[in-house]
């Protein structure tokens, strides 16, 4: 039996003068989990959210916060990341160099861990620790900006780790990164995600509660 697909709006496309709104309307549209995209102007050309603001969201929402680690050396930062409330951690392969320890800090923690992988890293890559993650982010754009456009091959690499994880007998959950919106959300969702982030979907709208149930009720319709 398949997980019922979690929702994960990315607060990075909402109002960022107005978090504590955003999260809100996260939690009145039914959402998950809530998606923090933490980048660093170095592995990412973009600079967004740091440990307090992770904080001062946690302090806002009863959801759990999905905590996406866009940064060089994340060692330096991982620790406080968690101890500011972050209840899943993704830490980018590319960026990784002592990628088990990293994982089994964040599970000691007591947070789920996982791998983010960049659309052109193959997921083969991920042999050795699949079986040490809890879920794998795979980016369907490149990442450091929301609103950008969804890349289709993302789709037969979401069928392939699945069938990875099959043919292993893993329990890892597979979470689906940029570009989701209304009219590919039940191709993303067919494809065995369990996990679906959108930002610009839900809060580049006038109505962002609205949007997020309507994503909701486009893929409970779907066969999974
Ligand atoms: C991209 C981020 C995504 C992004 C999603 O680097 O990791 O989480 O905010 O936004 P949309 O859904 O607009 O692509
Ligand atoms: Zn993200």
């Amino acid at each position: 039996m398949k997980r019922p697909l979690r929702l994960a709006p990315s607060v990075l496309a909402a109002d960022l003068a107005d978090l504590g709104a955003a999260v809100r309307r996260c939690e009145e549209g039914g959402a998950d989990l809530v998606h923090v995209d933490v980048m660093d102007g170095h592995f990412v050309p973009n600079l967004t959210f740091g440990v307090p603001m992770v904080a001062a969201l946690k302090r806002h929402t009863a959801l759990p916060l999905d905590v996406h680690l866009m940064i060089e050396r994340p060692e330096r930062l991982l620790g406080a990341f968690l101890e500011a409330g972050a209840d899943r951690v993704a830490v980018h392969w590319e960026t990784a160099t002592h990628l088990d320890r990293l994982v089994a800090q964040i599970r000691t923690a007591g947070s789920e861990a996982g791998v983010a992988v960049n659309p052109a890293t193959p997921v083969a890559l991920l042999e050795e620790i699949l079986p040490a993650v809890d879920f794998v982010l795979l980016m369907s754009v490149n990442p450091g900006f929301a609103g950008q456009r969804f890349l289709p091959r993302s789709l037969a690499k979401a069928r392939q780790l699945g069938a990875i994880l099959a043919a292993r007998g893993l329990q890892a959950e597979v979470e689906m990164d940029g570009g989701i919106d209304l009219g590919n959300i039940r191709e993303v969702a067919m494809s065995g995600v369990d996990t679906v982030v959108a930002g610009s979907a839900v809060f580049a709208t006038d109505d962002p509660v609205a949007a997020l149930r309507r994503l909701r009720s486009e893929i409970e319709e779907t066969p999974r």
